[in-house]
């Protein structure tokens, strides 16, 4: 006779909670789908609900599989391991993260190949967006390196910043065919070498040490290097020279150029940019002397940023030329412009100056030094909604003079 004992194990689902482990250092949020835990060894077990963890500033040190056995039970799409101490990852690691769309491996010690081997790891088919800024690698080829893992994935969102290298080769990640947003500003980056990204929509390259020192750096027409580029950030490099450098970006709406040592804006340099509508190029330096005739010339342009430059808008000046009658002749759109932070010659300077921007709505004259405002100055500007002046020494207007044809 035997006797066949059928032991019922209660199955306590044991990696999934109901609650956040509040106890392990953990907070979270049904409503956003949320967890976030700092100062642990290991990662707990997480409500279900959670699809985003932000697991940075813990110490997890070496990367396995069982390191997200926890996690099991998890639609986790979006992880951070960002200050985590990672020094180690096995070739599995990351093997369980099946709905994977977003890493982030920033600020951890660990060589190159070790964050490659994590990367390589992921088995997700979603897995689109990697974020590795302040790494503490040296000379890797920011441009091969991505190629390799855009081999493997189709990443679309890819954020290195603070990086150390040099040089960065756009032409080395042409496997990189459906990156959208790429973000390599505030590293060391001197020597740039243009190459065909397609679907590039941002490009985030601020603070760097770039030159762009040829003309055609963007490419022509029929070989452009970034047809559909929306966003261009190139403030705080070392740009001198514009001049046949932004042409063919048919998309590109947004360009900041701030914080540049450019001694001249010649005629026309954004005319080639059938789309720009924002445009900031402040806080120039010292440098400036030269802004010829129809610099800004535009069709498209709506917003111009030329604040802090220190340039002086006065007549006859031996070292500095502008043209007030056709500085914004050609850019009938313009609507919001900030002048702040220059010098203003009050007299019949800054009324030629506006006298072609119509539709002008917003403008900023900070701290130009004027002491007065011309006569029927807002008469010319009839869609004026806002206007700031501070940070000058107008110590009293003449209202009559100033607004005279607009009051009755
Ligand atoms: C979590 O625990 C801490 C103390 O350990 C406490 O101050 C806090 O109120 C708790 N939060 C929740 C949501 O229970
Ligand atoms: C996941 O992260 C991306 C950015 O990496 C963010 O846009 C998205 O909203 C996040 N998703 C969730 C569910 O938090
Ligand atoms: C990348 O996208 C292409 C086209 O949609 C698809 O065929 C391919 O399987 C994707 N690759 C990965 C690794 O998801
Ligand atoms: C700019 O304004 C003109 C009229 O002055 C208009 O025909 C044109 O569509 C505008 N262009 C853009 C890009 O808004
Ligand atoms: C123009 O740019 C400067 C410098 O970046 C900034 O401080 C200022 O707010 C900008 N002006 C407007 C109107 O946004
Ligand atoms: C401001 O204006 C007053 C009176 O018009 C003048 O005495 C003073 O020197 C001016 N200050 C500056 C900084 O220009």
């Amino acid at each position: 006779m035997m006797f066949v004992f059928l032991v019922l194990i209660p199955h306590t689902m044991q990696t999934i909670a109901t609650t956040c482990p509040n106890a392990s250092r953990c907070v979270c949020d049904e409503e956003k789908h949320y967890a976030k835990c700092t100062n642990r060894l290991v990662i707990p077990v997480l409500p279900s609900y959670v699809t985003s963890l932000d697991f940075s500033r813990n110490f997890l040190m070496h990367l396995q599989r069982s390191t997200f056995t926890a996690l099991e039970a998890l639609k986790l799409e979006n992880l951070s391991l960002a200050n985590d101490n990672i020094c180690r990852a096995t070739s599995d690691s990351l093997n369980d993260l099946l709905y994977l769309r977003s890493l982030d491996l920033s600020r951890n010690p660990m060589i190159l190949s070790v964050a490659v081997t994590a990367i390589m790891s992921i088995r997700s088919p979603f897995f689109s967006t990697l974020i590795i800024n302040m790494n503490p690698w040296k000379f890797i080829g920011i441009g091969s390196t991505l190629n390799a893992l855009c081999t493997a994935f189709n990443l679309t969102h890819v954020s290195l910043r603070y990086s150390y290298d040099t040089s960065l080769s756009f032409n080395e990640m042409s496997k990189c065919v459906v990156l959208q947003f790429f973000d390599v500003s505030k590293g060391h980056i001197q020597f740039l070498e243009p190459g065909f990204l397609k679907h590039i929509k941002e490009l985030n390259l601020q603070n760097n040490g770039i030159t762009l020192r040829r003309g055609g750096f963007f490419g022509r027409k029929s070989t452009c290097s970034f047809p559909q580029i929306e966003i261009l950030r190139l403030e705080n490099n070392r740009i001198r020279n514009l001049d046949n450098r932004l042409s063919c970006l048919d998309k590109l709406r947004i360009l900041i150029l701030d914080n540049n040592p450019l001694m001249q804006i010649s005629t026309n340099t954004f005319i080639n940019l059938p789309s720009l509508s924002h445009l900031s190029i402040a806080n120039l330096g010292d440098g400036l002397n030269t802004v010829k005739s129809l610099a800004f010339g535009s069709t498209s342009l709506n917003s111009l940023n030329f604040s802090g430059n220190k340039f002086m808008f006065k007549s006859l000046l031996s070292n500095i030329y502008f043209d007030k009658y056709n500085i914004f002749k050609l850019v009938p759109n313009l609507t919001e412009l900030d002048l702040s932070g220059n010098i203003v010659d009050t007299s019949d300077v800054l009324t030629t100056m506006l006298l072609p921007v119509k539709f002008l709505k917003k403008l900023w004259l900070k701290n130009c030094g004027m002491s007065s405002l011309p006569t029927d100055f807002f008469s010319k500007m009839p869609h004026l909604q806002e206007f700031v002046a501070s940070y000058n020494n107008i110590s009293a207007w003449d209202g009559n003079i100033v607004l005279e044809t607009i009051l009755p």
